[in-house]
């Protein structure tokens, strides 16, 4: 079995960020599991499909064609890198990550990452759930104000609209749903270390995992 190392935390605690810049050091790969909940809540208005109608979203998830290649997502051939990033999509995922048929019938694909040298896995269930065996464990939080700013400088820079308080509104709204959600609900994985990277640097967050990677 490849090494894997597991960063899981709410929306825009910066696990994404931290999880590529691992990956590069080690040379591993990395699976950004939230992109794939992000496609599904996609293609699903893409279709027509309600965000909850658990059959039809299953088999969605199944028949989806998915790429990562060079920073670039292509859902069934198509480059849906930034529609994917916008909140909208953020939403429609949390919705639809919430129905256990669609976490099961991604679960497969999630687990055929984990090959050689190594992966680094981002999300919320990738300690828990999807790698309960994983070497390393992390789980990065912040305040949601911080959160909701970070998310804010982000969206402007890519050129796209935002509203701080309404990202906000909609980071706490999210958190609800992802902590108190049956299925895989969010929360910090057994032998994880947390840390809390409202006053950190991405710097200073990426020194302390790499202290506990290298223990
Ligand atoms: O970037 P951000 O943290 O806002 O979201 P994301 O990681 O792209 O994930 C989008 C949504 O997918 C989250 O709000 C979660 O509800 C869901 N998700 C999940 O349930 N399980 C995962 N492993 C990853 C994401």
């Amino acid at each position: 079995m490849a090494p894997i190392i597991t960063i899981d935390g709410p929306s825009g605690s910066g696990k994404g960020t931290i999880a590529s810049r691992l990956a590069g050091i080690l040379g591993w790969r990395c699976l950004d599991s939230g992109a794939l909940y992000r496609l599904l809540g996609y293609a699903a208005g893409q279709a027509g499909i309600s965000l909850d109608n658990a059959d039809e979203l299953a088999r969605l998830a199944l028949d989806m064609r998915i790429e990562f290649r060079d920073g670039q997502v292509l859902l069934d051939g198509e480059d849906v890198t930034l529609a994917i990033r916008s909140e909208q999509a953020g939403n429609a995922a949390s919705k639809v990550a919430a129905l256990p048929e669609v976490r099961a019938a991604l679960l497969a694909w999630q687990r055929a990452c984990a090959v050689e040298p190594g992966l680094v896995a981002d999300g919320r269930d990738m300690g828990s759930v999807v790698f309960p065996g994983a070497d390393v464990k992390i789980f990065l939080d912040a305040s949601a104000e911080e959160r909701a700013q970070r998310r804010y400088k982000q969206l402007i820079e890519k050129g796209l609209s935002a509203n701080l308080q309404s990202l906000v509104a909609e980071i706490r709204e999210r958190d609800d749903r992802d902590r108190n959600r049956s299925v895989a609900p969010l929360m910090a994985p057994e032998g994880a270390l947390i840390v809390d990277s409202t006053a950190l640097s991405i710097d200073e967050v990426l020194e302390r995992v790499l202290d506990r990677v290298y223990q």
